[in-house]
């Protein structure tokens, strides 16, 4: 399963780079406005950084609008998937963007019959929204799991399931049993999923032992 981190923040995700994990970056409007920037300057930074998708949504809702929003963050640099939420123009929009060779990601899915649709609109990836579903009472995994299944058969459907709206580790390992391509992670969910105490212990032990043989490997 690739790893997007759903971020705006340059520091974060210059930080998470460095691992050489990262597969790739989600933005929304809502996290362009929390980090402050403008859309155009931060995608194209992040763009620099990550070699991988990056998506950039449009604000707009009519088709009209909406396609040349994105075609300008399309144009921004290669990497960009431009990020179109599931409604009927936004999947004409879809439709056109990816004849034209574009990677786009149809956002704000929340049941399977939508991601059928955007399957056949040529999406490279949808984003059904875990936590969003949780939420409300929802199983939100469950809808990864009906989608994973769906596309597995019909070798047509190329759409890659992005698992959004991520909370917890826990969210990350059902997505990866259920065979979602790709989850797009919070920062400091990507760093939870290091953590083990049973780890922090036992490198305590080794270095324990290991400074009393008072040995150096270099
Ligand atoms: C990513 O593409 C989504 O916009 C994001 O995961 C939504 O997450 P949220 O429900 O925590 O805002």
């Amino acid at each position: 399963m690739k790893f997007f981190v759903d971020t705006a923040e340059i520091a974060e995700i210059k930080d998470l780079a460095e691992t050489g994990l990262l597969d790739g970056v989600t933005t929304n409007p809502s996290l362009i406005a929390k980090s402050g920037r403008n859309i155009l300057e931060v995608i194209a930074e992040i763009c620099d950084i990550v070699p991988g998708p990056v998506s950039a949504e449009v604000a707009a809702t009519d088709f009209d609008t909406m396609l040349k929003e994105g075609r300008k963050l399309a144009a921004i640099a290669k990497n960009v998937a431009v990020k179109v939420p599931l409604t009927v123009d936004g999947l004409k929009t879809c439709r056109v963007l990816a004849n034209e060779g574009r990677q786009v990601n149809v956002t704000l899915c929340f049941s399977a019959n939508q991601a059928l649709l955007a399957a056949k609109a040529g999406a490279a990836f949808v984003s059904p929204f875990v936590g969003r579903l949780d939420d409300i009472g929802e199983d939100g995994m469950l809808l990864i799991e009906d989608i994973v299944q769906i596309y597995d058969q019909y070798d047509a459907l190329k759409t890659e399931v992005l698992a959004a709206s991520i909370r917890g580790p826990g969210h990350v390992l059902a997505a990866a049993k259920a065979g979602a391509h790709v989850a797009t992670i919070p920062p400091n969910v990507i760093r939870q999923l290091y953590a083990h105490p049973l780890t922090d212990k036992g490198l305590a032990a080794f270095l324990s032992d290991w400074s009393k043989t008072g040995q150096s490997i270099l």
